[in-house]
C-alpha cells in the first residue's frame, strides 16, 4: 500500500456534476501533488470553474470521489475544505462591498475576546497579510470604494488568513498590474517551495510557461490528458484543448485609409484626476490602441467621455458635436458605445437572460421596438444570430447570465456592440478570460467593424493584442498621455518604454 506521504496531495476519481440539461464535468480524473503548480486548461465552458469549486467545497459532484492525502473526503462546505488547508479565489468575487478590507478578510472567522470581536488583533493580522503579500491595501478601506485590481488583492489575500496546503487560483492575473502579478509569481513560489499544491487556471500561454508545472485539459468537461508544461508547445496545448488545429490568433489588418476624425478629446482632465490634460483624436475605420497599466488612466478616459465618470476640464467631441459631460444614455443614441472591463459590477444583469442584456443598450432603437411596444421574436433572432457568431455555449440565449462559464459573460457583453452601427465603438480588455478559439473570432470581427468604417478603441493590458491589432496608439501612465506611437513606431520597445517612463524626469 502507499504511504500517506506518497499520495497525492489531492485527487479527483470519476467527478461527475449535472446542471438540468447540462453535464458540466463528466467522470474527471485529477491529481494535485505537494509542491506543484498545476494549470487546468480548457475552452470557456469546459468545466475548470466547476472542477475548482468542487474542490474548494463550494459545489458538491453528483458522483465521484474526492481523496486527500490518500483518504477520501466529502466536502459539504468551504468550511470543511478549508479545514483541511483548501482555499480557492473564485473567478467571480465573494466580498461584501458595504464592508471593509479586514472585515472581508475576517468574514466568519472572526477573532473575539471575552465574546467580543478583538479589533486590533484582526488589524494586526490583516496589516501582517497584506504586508507579506506587498498588496498596498488599508485594511480600513471599504471594498466598494476599490479598484476590480484591489478587489481581487483582497479575495488573495483572504485565501491566506489560515495555514494552506492547496490554493486554487481561477485566473488570477486578469485584473492586475504586471508589478503585483510579479509579486503573486514570488508568493506561489515560496509556496510551492514549502510544499503547498497549487491549482492554476489561465487561458494565457505567457504564465503557464512562467509558473506551470503539469497542465491537465479538459474539453467539454472531460478529462483529455496530463501533460509536462515543459515540454508541451502551445500548438500541442490549443490542439488537446480544442480538437483541432487553430491558425494564427490575429487577423491581417489590411484596413483602407481612415475617414474623417469621429472622436476628437482636448485637454480632458477628470475631477479624480485619473486622467490629467489627455488629448487624442479617432477616425472612422480605425483600430487605435490605449496601451498601459492597470490604473495609467486609459480606462478611465474613455469612460469619461462616455459620460460615466465626472470630467473637470476639456473638451469631447463626437462627430464634430460638442459632448463633453453627456451621460451614456444620450451618447448610446448618438452612436457611442463604451463596452466596460468588469462584467458584473458595470456590464451584466447576472440574473436576467442574455436575450434581455444584449437587448439592453438598443431597447429604445429598431428592430427591437417600436415606442412602448418591444418586438419580441425579432429580437430574439437578433440574439440568436449573434451567439451563433460568437460561439456562445450552450447556446441558449433565454438561459440567465449566472449560468454560464466566465468566458460565455464575456461573450454575452461583446453581442451588445452588435445590436445596431455605432459611429464608435470603445472595447475595454474585450478578451479578459476569453479562449483561444474565441478570442481569434473577436479579433476578426473587431475588424471586421473597423471595415465597415466604424471607429474602434482597443483599450488593453494586453501587448500582443496592442501590436497586431491596432495601427496607431496612446501609451499612458499615470493618468497622463505619454506618447502616440503610428505604424513602424508601434513596437513592443516602444511601447514598453513608455509603460514606466519619465519616474524621476
Ligand atoms: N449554475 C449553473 N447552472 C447551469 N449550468 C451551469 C452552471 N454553472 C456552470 N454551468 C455550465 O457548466 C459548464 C462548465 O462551466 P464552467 O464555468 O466550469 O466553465 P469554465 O471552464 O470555467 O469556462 P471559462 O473559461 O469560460 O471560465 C458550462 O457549460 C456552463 O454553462
Ligand atoms: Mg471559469
Amino acid at each position: 500500500m502507499q504511504s500517506a506521504a506518497a499520495s497525492p496531495l489531492l485527487q479527483t476519481f470519476a467527478i461527475t456534476k449535472t446542471y438540468p440539461g447540462v453535464t458540466a464535468l463528466d467522470g474527471v480524473d485529477f491529481e494535485l501533488r505537494s509542491g506543484e503548480v498545476h494549470v487546468l486548461f480548457g475552452e470557456n465552458g469546459a468545466g475548470k470553474s466547476t472542477l475548482i469549486s468542487i474542490l474548494a467545497g463550494a459545489n458538491q459532484p453528483s458522483a465521484g470521489q474526492i481523496f486527500y492525502r490518500g483518504a477520501p473526503v466529502t466536502l459539504h462546505s468551504v468550511h470543511d475544505a478549508r479545514d483541511l488547508g483548501i482555499s480557492a479565489v473564485f473567478q467571480e468575487f465573494s466580498l461584501i462591498p458595504q464592508m471593509t478590507v479586514e472585515e472581508n478578510l475576517f468574514l466568519g472567522a472572526e477573532h473575539t475576546r471575552g465574546g467580543f470581536v478583538d479589533r486590533a488583533r484582526i488589524r494586526r493580522e490583516a496589516l501582517s497579510i497584506l504586508d507579506e503579500l506587498g498588496f498596498a491595501l488599508r485594511p480600513e478601506q471599504r471594498v466598494d470604494r476599490l479598484t476590480r485590481a484591489e478587489q481581487q488583492m483582497v479575495e488573495i489575500a483572504k485565501a491566506f488568513r489560515s495555514e494552506l496546503s492547496v490554493l486554487i487560483l481561477d485566473e488570477p492575473t486578469a485584473s492586475l498590474t504586471s508589478y503585483e502579478t510579479d509579486h503573486l509569481f514570488e508568493l506561489i513560489g515560496q509556496l510551492t517551495k514549502r510544499g503547498v499544491g497549487i491549482v492554476y487556471i489561465t487561458h494565457r500561454m505567457a504564465e503557464i510557461r512562467r509558473i506551470g508545472d503539469r497542465i491537465t485539459v479538459l474539453r467539454d468537461g472531460r478529462y483529455i490528458d496530463t501533460v509536462e508544461a515543459r515540454s508541451a508547445s502551445e500548438d500541442d496545448l490549443v490542439r488537446l484543448m480544442t480538437g483541432r488545429v487553430i491558425g494564427g490568433v490575429f487577423p491581417t489588418l489590411d484596413l483602407p485609409k481612415p475617414g474623417a476624425p469621429v472622436l476628437e478629446v482636448r485637454g480632458l482632465t477628470t475631477s479624480d484626476e485619473t486622467v490629467v490634460d489627455a488629448s487624442v483624436t479617432v477616425s472612422a475605420g480605425e483600430i487605435v490602441g490605449m496601451a498601459g497599466l492597470v490604473g495609467s488612466g486609459k480606462s478611465e478616459l474613455l469612460q469619461a467621455c462616455f459620460g460615466a465618470v465626472p470630467i473637470a476640464s476639456g473638451s469631447v467631441r463626437l462627430k464634430g458635436q460638442d459632448v463633453t459631460g453627456n451621460s451614456p444614455r444620450r451618447n448610446i443614441r448618438a452612436g457611442f458605445l463604451y463596452l466596460p472591463a468588469d462584467r458584473r459590477n458595470e456590464g451584466l444583469m447576472m440574473m436576467r437572460s442574455v436575450r434581455e442584456n444584449v437587448a439592453l443598450t438598443a431597447l429604445d432603437i429598431l428592430p427591437f421596438s417600436n415606442g412602448h411596444l418591444l418586438h419580441r421574436s425579432a429580437e430574439a433572432a437578433t440574439v440568436t444570430a449573434l451567439a451563433e457568431k460568437l460561439h456562445l455555449s450552450p447556446p441558449r440565449i433565454e438561459r440567465s447570465v449566472d449560468q454560464f462559464s466566465g468566458g460565455n459573460q464575456q461573450k454575452v457583453m461583446l453581442a451588445r456592440s452588435l445590436t445596431r452601427a455605432y459611429d464608435l465603438i470603445v472595447f475595454d480588455e474585450p478578451t479578459v478570460g476569453v479562449d483561444v478559439g474565441t478570442r481569434a473570432s473577436i479579433y476578426e470581427f473587431i475588424v471586421e467593424l473597423a471595415r465597415t468604417g466604424t471607429a474602434i478603441i482597443l483599450i488593453s493590458s494586453d501587448l500582443p493584442e496592442i501590436l497586431n491589432l491596432t495601427t496607431r496608439a496612446y501609451v499612458f501612465y499615470r493618468g497622463r498621455v505619454q506618447t502616440e506611437l503610428q505604424a513602424d513606431h508601434l513596437t513592443e520597445e516602444n511601447v514598453l518604454a513608455h509603460f514606466f517612463e519619465r519616474e524621476t524626469a
